[in-house]
């Protein structure tokens, strides 16, 4: 009857098997089969964390811990024999999810106005300061019914046309006390499917506050009104009653299309705007780039190949070979220098190792996401897949970082397999690590448990490692990839570079626009993530992956160009910055985040937002600094290619 408990590799399994989605499922799993019910069957409520949430009168985010709903101070009541763990797949547990049973019984089709959870409970002095600051900060309570989660509904501001917010409130802030929310009155949608059979599609839960609800027995109780609102006392004990009641309404909903009213889009246009605005800017910038690089390279190696001529023609003649020789400039002159191995080719190669591995798990997530596969119905799976795509694309990460290390002529093989699975790893894992720690001290349910932590590890080493040194292996066997010139003995003096061109001009220059591509679709991912709103626009995100390649990819060319036509041929290392430098902007952009959206009562709630800013922006800076520096390989490989040099 369970369906929440899918685990992760049937989650994977059946993505596999069905990879034709039809559009009317688009945002749902096609493995997953709806759950029947006969009239008086009893259905699961099982909760979840609470995590921080933006109302409606205060929109902004207070927290980013996340607590257990057993957690001591809340008193929720518990089921007979204590709450069991749910189930769960490793993504979910990894972003947050605790899921378990609750003392919540409720029969399909069968009405009740007042149960009682279990006696009244007490809450201390602690108790009560502890459970008021949770309100003012906005918490909401999250349970899942049939795998839907409970939703409170809100209207859009400009259509008023309703829609279901997963979450509710935990209390209010309406006078000078914070309310605590004591009674829930839940709302359930089901629909008949047939002769007895009857599935849910929505939950509702309005929450309120009663004072004077008394408890009687075992699931009995007399209700209160809610003009006698529950304060936690912060001088004495106050006890309290947890009561609920329940409610069927038949929907004609039926269950294919249940999500559609989770599924919420907050200001379409605003997004569709901005999106299309970038988007524009985006590919007039391309447009230009591509067209000035095109025509001036043609004209540059006409140019070269006719002197190249001349200097044949004229040989042993009047001495026009000085002046051809005088004439030839730009990027031609460095020929010789172009393909000398940079600084830290090591470093260098297992970076783009690395980047090229964090490339292709991005951009397949967000095709599996786009085809409907990682809706937000299969809870965790977006995170799940984003792990096995890392653990997969090992190998090209250990095959790319090879053949670039050839390439460089690097002499340490062995460094070089060891650093490409371990150091990128390494240090994220590292960071996590220390981030959760602070989770820890904070007693928050948020913090990774240590056996997740484990399997993490364990799953990277089995599998990852050993993908990676086949790749690298298999890339080291691989010939080198050819220069079309060859390199000088001595290096050539590079004449000071001024203006645009130095490394901290350019960098700020280049890293500008490939944020632009992004930076809508980041807004709302932010939002996603810190407020734990369902994300699903995969649609856009797709389009801005590949606007952001694009841009990333074009704007680092013109700057090598332009750095090679200065006669500066160290590209290797400013390629990768110049692209890079667009994880400074998405920096950048979560600080402003944090004044504009952001307000935190505790210093931990804010190492914990910068660690994990700063850790997606250092991911992004090798993501789109592997884009930049393949984009200037090809370039440079290509030009060197159509010169004659002899
Ligand atoms: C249960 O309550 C809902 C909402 O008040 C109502 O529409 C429905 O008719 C009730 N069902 C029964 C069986 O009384």
């Amino acid at each position: 009857m369970r369906r929440s408990d899918i685990s992760s590799s049937r989650v994977l399994l059946a993505s596999l098997l069905a990879l034709a989605p039809s559009p009317a499922s688009a945002f749902y799993f096609p493995g997953v089969a709806p759950t029947s019910y006969k009239e008086g069957d009893s259905v699961p409520l099982y909760v979840n964390h609470l995590t921080p949430a933006d109302s409606q009168n205060d929109p902004k985010l207070r927290s980013v811990f996340s607590f257990d709903y057993y957690h001591p101070p809340f008193h929720y009541c518990q089921p007979e024999g204590g709450p069991q763990y749910i189930r769960e797949s490793l993504g979910s547990i990894l972003f947050g999810d605790r899921i378990q049973t609750s003392p919540f019984e409720l029969k399909m089709g069968v009405n009740e106005s007042c149960k009682a959870l279990c006696a009244e409970q007490t809450f201390t002095p602690r108790d009560a300061m502890f459970v008021n600051s949770r309100i003012y900060q906005g918490y909401d309570l999250n349970w899942l019914i049939d795998g839907l989660p409970a939703a409170q509904l809100l209207k859009e501001q400009d259509s008023d046309k309703p829609f279901y917010s997963p979450g509710f409130a935990l209390g209010y802030v309406r006078g000078e006390q914070p309310e605590f929310n004591n009674h829930y009155d839940i709302v359930i949608d089901y629909h008949k499917a047939g002769e007895n059979q009857f599935r849910v599609v929505g939950v509702l839960v309005n929450p309120f506050s009663m004072r004077d609800s008394r408890y009687i027995g075992p699931g009995q109780a007399e209700c209160g009104t809610s003009d006698n609102a529950v304060f936690l006392d912060e001088q004495e004990n106050t006890q309290v009653t947890f009561t609920y009641g329940v409610y069927w309404r038949l929907n004609p909903t039926p269950f294919a299309t249940r999500w559609d009213k989770y599924l919420h889009v907050y200001d379409p246009k605003i997004h569709w705007f901005s999106l299309v605005n970038s988007a524009v800017i985006v590919i007039f910038l391309i447009g230009m780039v591509s067209t000035i690089l095109v025509r001036t390279l043609k004209k540059d190696i006409a140019r070269y190949n006719r002197l190249d001529q001349l200097a044949l023609d004229d040989f042993g003649g009047n001495g026009a070979v000085e002046d051809g020789v005088a004439e030839d400039s730009g990027w031609k002159l460095v020929h010789g220098d172009v393909f000398r191995p940079p600084k830290n080719p090591l470093i260098l190669s297992v970076l783009v190792g690395n980047g090229a591995q964090l490339f292709m798990m991005a951009g397949l997530t967000i095709a599996f996401a786009l085809l409907g596969f990682l809706s937000p119905s299969n809870r965790g799976a977006l995170a799940t897949v984003i792990i096995v795509f890392y653990t997969l694309f090992g190998f090209i990460g250990g095959y790319i970082s090879a053949r670039l290390y050839k390439f460089f002529h690097g002499e340490s093989w062995k460094l070089n397999f060891f650093y490409t699975p371990f150091a990128l790893p390494v240090v994220v894992f590292a960071i996590f690590f220390l981030l959760n720690l602070f989770v820890w001290g904070r007693g928050a349910s948020g913090a990774v448990p240590f056996t997740t932590m484990l399997i993490l590890v364990i799953i990277w080493f089995v599998i990852s490692v050993p993908l990676s040194l086949v790749g690298s292996w298999i890339g080291f066997k691989q010939p080198v990839v050819d220069a079309p010139v060859r390199t000088n003995q001595i290096p050539r003096q590079i004449p000071p570079a001024g203006g645009y061109l130095r490394p901290l001009p350019s960098m700020a220059l280049a890293g500008v626009l490939p944020f632009g591509a992004i930076f809508v679709e980041l807004y709302f991912i932010m939002n996603s993530i810190w407020f734990s709103k369902v994300y699903y626009m995969f649609g856009f995100l797709f389009i801005c992956y590949g606007l952001m390649i694009m841009t990333s990819a074009a704007v680092t060319v013109l700057m090598i160009y332009f750095l090679l036509c200065a006669e500066d041929y160290h590209w290797q290392w400013r390629s990768f910055f110049t692209a890079g430098a667009s994880a400074f902007y998405v920096f950048a952009s979560a600080l402003l985040y944090w004044v504009k959206d952001v307000s935190f009562g505790s210093w931990t709630s804010g190492v914990l937002y910068l660690g994990y800013s700063a850790l997606l922006s250092l991911l992004f800076f090798i993501l789109t600094g592997t884009i930049g520096f393949f984009a200037s390989w090809l370039f440079v490989l290509k030009i060197y290619k159509s010169i004659k040099v002899d």
